[in-house]
């Protein structure tokens, strides 16, 4: 076991403040190994899809999902993040129709430049975005810029997307992981939903996920992922 010259937490610092022993389960090697290669299967399966079907989602299935994106690390533990859950059709309309507005201009009106479009040419997206109407949930994540402390004034959050964008990976992996299927979806531009949603000015939409069950037959872009030499470098 390796011995450390300078403990965490230091006595000052546990007498200053609460710490409790982790809970954890030592795993040998080779289970690792199992958990590690189906988990990476399930995620592999992975897919964003682009028709819903309408069948509905429990309630509580969307708050356990919240629940784990909830337990991402975040910059000083600030957790600056809201998810916004919709499943009423007047909400769930509004979106649609604001979000087609913006992506028309996006699509018709040539507010995405010739690269952006060539990049996206084969997802085949447009700016008819029926899903938002179909799928039985859109959850909105707010990323929240900075926070407030009891007495009313400025909290300071820290590392806001990188926090944010944690989270959102892992609601995208507990919703997978239930049997649910989700797409990041990002009309841009997103301040709309702060409107529609009526959030405070301290919060910025970070991405609008649909979440339901995957339209049966649904097709998806015939993607290929990177091999690991091509995202990883081990020195
Ligand atoms: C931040 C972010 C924004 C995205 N925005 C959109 C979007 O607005 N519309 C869309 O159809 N797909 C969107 N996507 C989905 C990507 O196109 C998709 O993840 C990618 O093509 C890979 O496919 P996969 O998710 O099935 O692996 C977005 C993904 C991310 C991570």
């Amino acid at each position: 076991m390796a011995t450390y010259e300078h403990p965490y937490p230091s006595p000052e610092l546990s007498a200053a403040h609460p710490f409790v022993v982790h809970a954890h389960e030592p795993v040998d090697d080779n289970t690792m190994r199992d958990r590690a290669l189906s988990f990476h299967a399930l995620m592999d399966g992975r897919r964003s899809v682009r028709m819903f079907d309408d069948r509905p989602v429990p309630r509580e299935l969307i708050e356990t999902a919240i629940c784990t994106a909830s337990t991402a690390p975040s910059g000083a533990h600030m957790q600056p993040w809201t998810f916004v859950a919709i499943s009423a059709p007047n909400v769930k309309q509004q979106i649609r129709e604001a979000a087609e507005e913006e992506e028309r201009t996006n699509y018709l009106d040539n507010r995405m430049n010739e690269e952006w479009q060539a990049a996206l040419a084969p997802l085949g997206t447009d700016h008819h975005k029926e899903f938002l109407e179909v799928a039985p949930w859109l959850v909105v994540l707010f990323e929240q810029r900075f926070g407030e402390n009891d007495d009313g004034s400025k909290k300071t959050h820290y590392y806001v997307k990188e926090s944010v964008g944690i989270a959102a990976g892992m609601f995208v992996t507990a919703l997978h992981q239930m049997g649910l299927a989700t797409l990041p979806h990002t009309p841009s531009p997103m301040r709309f939903l702060q409107r529609v949603l009526d959030r405070p000015e301290t919060e910025r939409p970070f991405v609008l996920f649909p979440v339901g069950h995957p339209l049966p037959g649904v097709q998806v872009p015939d993607l290929a992922r990177k091999p690991l030499d091509e995202v990883a470098v081990f020195l």
